[in-house]
Parts: structure tokens; C-alpha cells; sequence
């Protein structure tokens, strides 16, 4: 079950070019490929032919080309050519998927073409701000994209499974403010007067004790802009060493989403050894969450039915986004049921 009219992140800029990429996206297999003046266009990955994935063959010109029989298909998805007689039949075409492309991602529309509104894809622009400097990962996490959005709204468990990059007991020891506008879900937490994260404190130059901050913005159901940082004891969260981690989550099927991960800071910008420090020390991390999210699929796969989480006060944020979620869900299905079957009498 998935959301489907809203904007994913498919790939990264630099991860599409000439040559197809294949991306399976709430298990709709999506080729990838640029026009030659630089358009990114996604179709369907599936010949209309016999279903060869389109992902095999190759690109001409700003088509692309079935490596089974040689099907060619425009950017717009309709056959130009089938190679072995003259005519086109008129199913031949394959579907076209709206894209954006912004700040580095490529965001796909997985809904109805028709509703799709650029203007809807969240702002990101720290991952290209020269004033900000950026770190960024991409990890396959062998579990549903539900449990990734937990882990992002429940950050008590950098205290325990993050203890040497950016855990501390402290974490879970402090409270949560929940609010939620629309559908987004913001959960921030404020620790005054403690240490900064180890893995932060070489790069920051930070010794001492700060007011620790960090707002978990769930934008449901895709993105979670982490809005993070120090500052001096009692001072303006703006003063302070900010981050901004941008983690597009794209579900792929039922137990495996792809997460994009954008960590842009606004201190020690141009040291080179802190962006190398923080590519190895961010990896760990978020190779910390991809274990312990496979295991808890893997404990979820065995939980009998009946049994369901126990949430807590920390969980407030989580159990309002399930909320915002399944209402999502359960609208895209109502207006999908009101749609009139196309060739229904009235
Ligand atoms: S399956 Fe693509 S041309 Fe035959
Ligand atoms: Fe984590």
C-alpha cells in the first residue's frame, strides 16, 4: 500500500544519463534516460512488445530501443518504430512518468500524470547553497519505508544504537514537541547545556557545552528534513552550527526502500579533511540504521498477527504520521473507486 500521488526521489542527477537506469518504485519498474539536450525522461520499464525491460536496450537520439526486438519508443512513451513491419499497432506505447528535477534528485510522480504539480516537491536547495556543504549516501534498506520513517521520528535511538557518532544519554532523557500542519509532521527536541556528538564536535571545533537541537520534519510520505545543530547556551538556534540532513525515502516494494541521503552543513565549509570525516562517520551511521532496520523487518516478518507495537510518549510524532499516512492511503483508494471505469455507461 503506498501513496502514489506524490513526488519520490528516483535518482540522483548524476546517476542518470544516456545510458538507461532501471529504478522499481512501489513496484513500478521505471528506465531512466536524458534526451540529448539533458531532459531526464522516465517510462515504464517494460516493452509493450512482450514486456522486455526497456532498461536492457539503449537510447537513439531521444528515443529508446528495445534490445528484444527493437521497439522504439519517443520521450512521450508512444512507439515510433517497430522494426519488422511498417505499421505501429496502437497499444504500442509504454507510460510516461512526470519528473522534476531539482537540487541534485530526480523526483518521479507515481500517481495520476494529471495531478502532478512541481511546485509541490519540497524545498532542498542546502544540497546546492555554496554557502553549505554537503555529504551525500545512498543505501538500499532491506525494509518497508514505514520503519525508516519511524527511525527518523523516534531519534531516541541514537542513544543507543548511534552511541559513538552521534548518541548520547542524553537524547532520550530530553522530551518532544509534536506539531503537525497539513501533511507534515515536525517532532523537535531542544537539549540545553550539554556536549556536542563526537562525530561532530572535530568538525565543529566544539568544545564545552551547547544547547542541542534537533526538528524532525516529516513530509509525508517522502522526505524527512532533519534540521539540526548547536549553539551557545541560551542563544538563537540560527547562530549556531546547523545542519540540514535531507533523507528522500522511496519505497521500492513492501520490504525494500531506497533512501537518499543529502547531509549539508553551514561550518568549516570548505575543509576538505571535516567532508572526508563526515562521509566515513555518516556511513557508519546510517549503515548502523540499514542493520538494525533489516532486523527489525526480519522481526516484524515473524511477529505474530494481533501483536502490534507499544508506542510511548517519544513516539508522538510517529503515531501522527501513521495517521497522516493511512488517511493518504485510504483517499487515493476512495477517489480510485468514485473514478468512472473507463467505457462505463453513465
Ligand atoms: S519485447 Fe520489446 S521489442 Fe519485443
Ligand atoms: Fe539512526
Amino acid at each position: 500500500m503506498y501513496v502514489l500521488n506524490t513526488w519520490y526521489v528516483a535518482a540522483w542527477s548524476n546517476e542518470v544519463d544516456r545510458k538507461p537506469v532501471k529504478r522499481v518504485i512501489c513496484e513500478q519498474p521505471l528506465v531512466l534516460f536524458r534526451t540529448q539536450n539533458g531532459t531526464p525522461v522516465a517510462l515504464a520499464d517494460r516493452c509493450a512488445h512482450r514486456a522486455f525491460p526497456l532498461s536492457e536496450g539503449r537510447t537513439i537520439g531521444d528515443s529508446i530501443e528495445c534490445g528484444y526486438h527493437g521497439f522504439t519508443y519517443g520521450e512521450d512513451g508512444m512507439c515510433t518504430k517497430v522494426p519488422a513491419q511498417s505499421t505501429i499497432p496502437e497499444r504500442a506505447k509504454v507510460r510516461k512518468y512526470p519528473l522534476v528535477e531539482k537540487d541534485g534528485w530526480i523526483w518521479a510522480w507515481m500517481g495520476d500524470a494529471e495531478l502532478a504539480n512541481p511546485a509541490d516537491v519540497p524545498d532542498t536547495h542546502w544540497m546546492t547553497d555554496p554557502e553549505w556543504a554537503t555529504v551525500t549516501h545512498s543505501f538500499h534498506f532491506k525494509c518497508r519505508a514505514g520503519l525508516i520513517h519511524d527511525n527518523l521520528l523516534d531519534l531516541t535511538h541514537e542513544s543507543f544504537l548511534h552511541k559513538t557518532t552521534v548518541g548520547d544519554d542524553y537524547i532520550y532523557e530530553h522530551g518532544i514537541t509534536v506539531e503537525v500542519e497539513g501533511s507534515v509532521v515536525s517532532v523537535d527536541r531542544l537539549m540545553p547545556s550539554v556536549e556536542a556528538p563526537p562525530l561532530y564536535a572535530d568538525t565543529m571545533d566544539a568544545r564545552g557545552l551547547f544547547d542541542r537541537f534537533h526538528c524532525t520534519e516529516f513530509f509525508v510520505p517522502n522526505l524527512h528534513v532533519l534540521h539540526s545543530g548547536i549553539t551557545g547556551e541560551g542563544k538563537p538556534r540560527a547562530e549556531g552550527y546547523l545542519i540540514k540532513v535531507l533523507n528522500g525515502i522511496t519505497p521500492i516494494d513492501e520490504r525494500n526502500s531506497w533512501y537518499y541521503y543529502a547531509f549539508s552543513r553551514n561550518f568549516a565549509v570548505d575543509d576538505a579533511q571535516a567532508t572526508e570525516d563526515l562521509r566515513v562517520g555518516l556511513n557508519t551511521v546510517l549503515q548502523e540504521d540499514a542493520d538494525a532496520l533489516e532486523a527489525q523487518e526480519i522481526g516484524m516478518q515473524s511477529r505474530p498477527a494481533g501483536e502490534f507495537d507499544v508506542l510511548i510518549a517519544q513516539d508522538g510524532g510517529v503515531a501522527k504520521a501513521r495517521r497522516i499516512l493511512s488517511t493518504l492511503i485510504k483517499r487515493e483508494q476512495a477517489s480510485d473507486t468514485a473514478r468512472p471505469v473507463a467505457g462505463a455507461r453513465a
